[in-house]
Formats: C-alpha cells, sequence, structure tokens
C-alpha cells in the first residue's frame, strides 16, 4: 500500500493551492456578502486547467483521475466551499458523457465543456430524494426530442454551456421511463430564475431551469429510452466524492482558523490553546479530517481503478460532510463571540458546508445506499 502522491499529483495540488488561497481565499468573504458570481475567477480556473478534469485527452481534456479530482476539490474547499461547488458540480455534466456517451456525441459536447461549465438537471421543486419520480417530459418527435419541465436548485443553472438533463417519456413507468438527453445552454426554450436568499455557498449560481418546447437532435440522447435514473445513479456514485473533498477543505479550514485562534486568544492568563475543553476540539477535528481524507481517497482510487465504488463514495460524503460540519460549529465555540460575527472566516464555513449535508443525495439517502448495499 502507498499513501504516496505522485509528482504530477503533487503539482496540481500546488497549483490548486496556489490559486484558491491567492485568488479565492481573499475575495471570499466579499462574494458572500453581495451574492456575487465571480465569472472572471471561473474563467482563470477554466485557463489554468481546474475545470472538468476528467475529460479524457482524446477529447481535449486533461484526462486526470478522480484523485486529482480530490486534490483540487479539497483546496478549492478550503478557500471557498461555493466557488469549490461552481467548479466541482460541473462535473456532473461529464461523468454522464464519459459513462453513456458515444464517441461521436463526446467528440461534440466534451470540446464545449473543456472551458465551459456544465450543469447536472436532476431535482425537481416535487422530487429531491425520490429521483426517480421526474417530472420534465421528453417527447420524440420525428428525429428530435421535445424537452418540457422545469429543474429546481440547478448548480451552475444559467451560466453554464452544457446541460445533462433527466427527463421521463411515455414509454414505461418509474425509472424506465427516464431518458438523460444533453441540451446546450444556449439552446432556444431554456431560461431560468436565479434563487436568492441562500443561507451559503452565496457565490455559486443555483438556479430553477426551465425548458419549454426545447428541441435536441435524438442523437443527443445518452444511453437509451429507460436509461436516465441509472446513469443518474452512477454518475452521482463518482461526484459525491468531490463533494466529500470540498467537505475536507472547509474541516481543514475550521482547523486552522480554531489553531491560529487559540495560540493568540488569552483567557485566565495564558492562551486557550492552554486549556484542555479547547485542545480536545482542535484533536477532534483533526481524527475526523484525516480519517475522511483517507476515505475519500480510497473512494477515489476505486473510481480510478475501476472498482466498484458507490458504498465507499456515500461513505466519504456523508462522513466527510458530518466531521466538515462538525468542525466548523467547533470552530465558532473556540472563537466565542467572534466566531458568530462575520469578521472572522469561520461562520462562513458553517453556513456553506451545511449544504454538503444536503446535495448530491441527503446524508439520509447515503446512509440507504449503504444500507441497501448490506443488505441486499
Ligand atoms: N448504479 C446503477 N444502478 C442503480 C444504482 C446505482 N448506483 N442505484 C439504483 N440503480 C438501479 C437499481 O438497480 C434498479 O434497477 P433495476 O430496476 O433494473 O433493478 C433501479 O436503478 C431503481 O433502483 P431503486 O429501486 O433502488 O431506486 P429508488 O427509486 O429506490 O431510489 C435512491 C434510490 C438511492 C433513493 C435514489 O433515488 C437517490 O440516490 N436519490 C438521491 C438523488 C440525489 O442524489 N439527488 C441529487 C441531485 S444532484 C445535485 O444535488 C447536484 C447539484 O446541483 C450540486
Amino acid at each position: 500500500m502507498n499513501f504516496d502522491l505522485t509528482p504530477e499529483q503533487k503539482e496540481i495540488q500546488r497549483l490548486a493551492r496556489q490559486f484558491a488561497t491567492e485568488q479565492i481565499l481573499p475575495r471570499a468573504a466579499e462574494w458572500d456578502r453581495n451574492e456575487t458570481y465571480p465569472a472572471e475567477m471561473v474563467q482563470a480556473a477554466a485557463d489554468l486547467g481546474l475545470l472538468n478534469i476528467g475529460i479524457p485527452e482524446e477529447y481535449g481534456g486533461l484526462g486526470l483521475g478522480m484523485l486529482e479530482e480530490a486534490l483540487i476539490g479539497e483546496e478549492l474547499g478550503y478557500a471557498c466551499m461555493g466557488f469549490d461547488t461552481i467548479i466541482l458540480a460541473s462535473d456532473l455534466a461529464v461523468v454522464p458523457l464519459k459513462l453513456a456517451g458515444t464517441d461521436e456525441q463526446k467528440k461534440r459536447f466534451f470540446p464545449g465543456l473543456v472551458k465551459g461549465l456544465g450543469a447536472f438537471c436532476l431535482s425537481e421543486a416535487d422530487n429531491g430524494s425520490d429521483a426517480a419520480a421526474m417530472k420534465t417530459k421528453a417527447e420524440f418527435v420525428g428525429d428530435e426530442i421535445v424537452v418540457n419541465g422545469t429543474k429546481m436548485w440547478i448548480t451552475n443553472g444559467g451560466v453554464c454551456s452544457t446541460y445533462v438533463v433527466l427527463c421521463r417519456t411515455e414509454h414505461a413507468q418509474g425509472h424506465l421511463g427516464t431518458v438523460c438527453v444533453v441540451v446546450p445552454g444556449d439552446a432556444p426554450g431554456v431560461s431560468h430564475n436565479k434563487l436568492h436568499g441562500k443561507m451559503g455557498q452565496r457565490c455559486s449560481y443555483t438556479a430553477e431551469v426551465i425548458f419549454e418546447n426545447v428541441r435536441v437532435p435524438k442523437s443527443n440522447m445518452l444511453g437509451g429510452i429507460g436509461d436516465g435514473f441509472k446513469i443518474a445513479m452512477k454518475t452521482l456514485d463518482r461526484t459525491r466524492i468531490t463533494v466529500a473533498a470540498g467537505s475536507l477543505g472547509v474541516a481543514r479550514r475550521a482547523l486552522d482558523e480554531s489553531v491560529k485562534y487559540a495560540r493568540t486568544r488569552h483567557a485566565f492568563g495564558a492562551p486557550i490553546s492552554n486549556l484542555q475543553a479547547i485542545q480536545f476540539k482542535l484533536a477532534d477535528m483533526k481524527m475526523g479530517l484525516d480519517t475522511s481524507r483517507l476515505q475519500t481517497h480510497y473512494a477515489a482510487w476505486l473510481v480510478d481503478n475501476d472498482r466498484p465504488h458507490a458504498q465507499a463514495s456515500a461513505i466519504a460524503k456523508c462522513r466527510a460532510s458530518d466531521v466538515a460540519f462538525s468542525a466548523a460549529a467547533e470552530a465558532i465555540q473556540v472563537h466565542g463571540g467572534y466566531g458568530y460575527m462575520n469578521d472572522f472566516p469561520v461562520e462562513k464555513l458553517l453556513r456553506d458546508v451545511k449544504l454538503n449535508q444536503i446535495y448530491e443525495g441527503t446524508n439520509e439517502i447515503q446512509r440507504v445506499v449503504v444500507a441497501r448495499s448490506l443488505l441486499r
């Protein structure tokens, strides 16, 4: 067993860390306050090669693996979980193409995703966890598919080059009637409403996306009729690792901020880092961070080595986001009253990372996935 990163992986980690700490971290609080979508920085990340890194080289991408994604995710999450989501949730459009796209489809759609964001349209206003109950319709008319429906809470909706849309057809009930359709971001009939008032991750662009008589060629369907739900599930089995990775970044930041503060803040005549009550919090944060990172990298390794990974990825996502939420809450506690104010970065960590316990399948759904794999 070898826990070393390769020289290439170390270089990617260094590049992502430098970009995150120099370009993202200093701006994150302001983006959060003003709900600013940082378009220029997204472009900068793409230019640096941090976006959609899993696109194979033969289609113009870097052809990197899930472990490299996890390394980037941790660094971006450290600086700003909202920015991390913009970049890493884009993968939700890349993975279905990798899993189910034909060579012709990859040639057509990957180039637009090398520098452009993707968005994954699964959730709807009335269905989140029960993903198979989607209502957005796909009708086959001649050589075209006509898409009608409204998707909800779509990360990068409205600012992406490519949508991957999960739809229902008349062909069969339940998941057997679902399809997965690629829709260009600028297709006529696609519109969106930006969602305001999010608790955290406020720089990431989240939208309701409306598809009104959107016509795309039949050849935009990934897989066949009835494959949509399974493509979505297999996609999430991979991308949940990126949520785990961002959570590691948040947990590491919570720990670093707590150590820094505990060393400088004095109480009872000495730094509060002398108090066991504080030391135990720091130790618990470190234990959670290191064990979650092991699980996250293990799940990524399984993907990169073509091994079954659904259970490991659900464990990583659930554990890392729970650990990060608790680390952020404890970081506020270490900071006392200051931690509750937005002059210090720790309250933002808590608001941001709450979403990691919800999106890409709530942590209750992750437990369902793990339990089903045990009992099957
Ligand atoms: N891989 C392959 N096939 C799978 C699968 C997987 N991981 N999971 C299920 N399937 C197959 C099953 O084998 C079954 O196939 P057969 O009928 O051929 O046997 C079929 O799919 C239906 O499976 P289930 O009966 O288990 O499906 P279910 O309706 O009970 O749902 C669920 C299972 C795990 C609860 C699923 O609905 C789920 O994961 N829900 C959460 C949805 C989710 O994660 N949403 C996130 C939205 S994306 C997002 O947040 C993005 C963002 O913007 C950041």
